[in-house]
């Protein structure tokens, strides 16, 4: 029987679940690829909890003696961070040992450099569970897609903040109240910002968009914006307009430019997407010849996101022997066809959108703020005026807009926030559609 011999870098969430995955289903992964999956050395800091886990390897804290070892064939890397794990896998591909990662940071920040690397060195570097965790989406995106020309990609990719807004609009709760229960559930990355900040989910966007679109990853041009701005009440008046609010990474493929943003977003109550609650990750995929896909699961939690790590670790197994012109290149695309397409600045972003006003409650201000708009283009689709409380001078007005650009919004919002009886910054949160 083939064998192939695995090294894991980093014993906890992840490759803990990695490794129960692979021993209880050894026989069925033997079955399906025809060769033994091996987990001959795993390195920890933590000593004792490897060796009680990892019981038939040999365990080391020296991360180096792993990537260095002749024995092991392909290197699973679950430590995370960009420094020390980049030179690790750098290393190993240097050795022309294959790689396979969880690690979405790494890949969004220095996947260009690493894919060059393992292309000069004829080596896999496969990345599955980087992106929503269990949902291969990876894999739809790269194979079971390839036919189409992929227009966009809009997704729920981080568990945290889908919580976290799901526990705002069910509880009515404030996002503060919220924050430190997700922690406690274990959902949150070491540092929260990353995932309430957007930039977990910006990672995971440009990983996807990479792929859909066959160009280099452009983690620093991505738009971001997290959570932590968002009030309960904008939950609310949106959800009364037949809406629920998602932090959303969307990449679109347009005439002028690519599209590659991360923000809480309206999406209508009905498309199956908006009610995906919790801490579960959805990924909607338009390709031009299959219309709208959606894939659904836990995009978080150590056996899912060991799923993707050990199918990885299966198609290394079978295609071990094969040269790189075999394989799925690592962007989907070959090498040489990936192009350096232009990232939109969210200036020129096309959306329509959901606004919030606080006004003085006298006659002549909607008329006022309609012609604001009016006079830019922006057409209205919905409005809602909220009654003045008892005692109350001011009243909430909200309006949805059809699609406009976004330079436009802003100086349309710039000329509304300078009428007197304007009394607060304008809340504007975008929305998509996501029909066609
Ligand atoms: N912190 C991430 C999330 C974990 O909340 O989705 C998975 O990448």
């Amino acid at each position: 029987m083939k064998q192939l011999n695995v090294g894991i870098l980093g014993l906890g969430t992840v490759g803990g679940g990695t490794y129960t995955v692979l021993k209880r289903n050894a026989t069925e992964i033997t079955r399906r690829t025809g060769v033994e999956i091996n987990v001959v050395q795993v390195a920890d800091r933590n000593l004792a909890h490897a060796k009680a886990l990892a019981t038939d390897a040999d365990v080391t804290d020296d991360a180096f003696a792993v990537v260095n070892n002749p024995a092991v064939d392909v290197v699973v890397e679950l430590i995370g961070g960009y420094t020390l794990s980049r030179e690790l896998v750098l290393k190993a591909i240097a050795n022309k040992k294959h790689v396979v990662t969880a690690n979405k940071a790494l890949i969004a920040l220095h996947g260009n450099e690493i894919f060059a690397a393992a292309k000069a060195n004829n080596v896999i570097v496969a990345f599955e569970a980087a992106v929503a965790g269990g949902i291969p989406i990876i894999k739809a995106l790269r194979e079971g897609l390839g036919a189409n020309r992929i227009e966009w990609v809009a997704g729920i990719i981080n568990g945290t903040t889908n919580f976290i807004l799901t526990e705002m609009r069910e509880k009515g709760l404030n996002f503060a109240d919220v924050l430190g229960e997700a922690q406690r559930l274990g959902y949150a990355e070491a540092d929260p910002t990353f995932d309430v900040e957007g930039v977990d989910a910006a990672h995971k966007l440009t990983i996807m968009s990479a792929i859909a679109f066959g160009m280099p990853m452009k983690f620093e041009q991505a738009y971001t914006e997290g959570i932590t701005k968002l009030e309960q009440v904008d939950i609310k008046y949106a959800e009364e307009l037949g809406y629920r609010v998602k932090l959303l990474g969307i990449t679109k493929r347009t005439d002028k430019g690519v599209e590659l943003r991360v923000h809480p977003t309206l999406i209508p109550e009905k498309r199956l997407v908006a009610n995906v609650n919790g801490a579960m990750n959805a990924v909607v995929v338009k390709g031009d010849a299959v219309g709208p896909t959606l894939y659904y699961g836990a995009g978080a939690g150590a056996e899912p996101t060991a799923s993707a790590v050990v199918a990885d670790l299966m198609d290394v197994a079978r295609l071990i022997d094969a040269t790189n012109a075999q394989r799925v290149p690592y962007l989907a695309f070959q090498p040489e066809q990936v192009q350096d397409l232009v990232i939109l600045p969210i200036d020129d972003v096309q959306s329509a959108y959901y606004l919030r006003l606080r006004a003085s409650d006298k006659p002549g201000v909607l008329a006022d703020v309609t012609k604001i708009l009016g006079d830019r283009s922006i057409s209205i689709d919905a409005m809602l005026q909220k009654e003045p409380d008892e005692n109350e001078t001011e009243a909430d007005i909200v309006i949805l807009t059809h699609i406009t650009v976004e330079k436009n919004m802003n100086a349309a919002i710039a000329a509304i926030e300078a009428l007197d009886a304007i009394t607060a910054k304008v809340v504007r949160i975008r929305m998509e559609e996501l029909a066609k």
